[in-house]
């Protein structure tokens, strides 16, 4: 009993692997999922827009979180990048107080603000998972996103 508790444990570590690695590996293939975005609308609405503004435009020292000069910002990073970025250091005068699945919502809500496409599943809240997705703020011409 116990040995096949642990087989199937490792299988199921095995099969997570294998996900992550076939997951998609840019910001353009559909990284979360439209139904996550809107639940990240309402984490924003209830801790961000105060200081970054209903329509995402900022307002005295939080800065604008759509448009060129933002996606600039984490150009060639990964969405792991800010991932921490927002989980760390945000809401400004609260940081960290969210829960990692508040953070991939609030994450996936900017990603389509800023015009990201929606997929099939959600935005992992795993930093990890997210480090190996890349943000690259030219949607690339084959579309393969490397
Ligand atoms: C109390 C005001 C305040 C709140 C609430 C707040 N922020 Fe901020 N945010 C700021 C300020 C000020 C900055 C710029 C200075 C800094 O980075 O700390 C900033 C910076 C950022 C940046 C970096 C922008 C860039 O161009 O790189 C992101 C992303 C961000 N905030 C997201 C969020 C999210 C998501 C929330 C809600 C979970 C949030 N913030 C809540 C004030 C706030």
């Amino acid at each position: 009993m116990a040995a096949r508790a642990v087989l199937l444990a490792t299988g199921l570590v095995l099969a997570g692997a294998a996900l992550a690695q076939a997951a998609p590996r840019s910001v353009w293939q559909g990284i979360y999922s439209e139904e996550q975005a809107q639940r990240g609308a309402q984490v924003y609405n209830q801790r961000c827009a105060a200081c970054h503004g209903a329509a995402l435009n900022g307002t005295g020292e939080a800065p604008g979180l759509t448009g060129g000069e933002f996606v600039s910002h984490y150009d060639q990073l990964s969405v792991g990048d800010l991932f921490e970025r927002v989980r760390t250091s945000m809401p400004q005068n609260a940081p960290a107080t969210l829960s990692r699945d508040e953070y991939a919502d609030v994450v996936a809500f900017l990603l389509k603000a800023n015009e990201f496409p929606a997929g099939p599943n959600p935005l992992d809240r795993r930093t990890e998972v997210l480090a190996s997705i890349a943000f690259t703020a030219q949607k690339p011409a084959n579309g393969a996103g490397e």
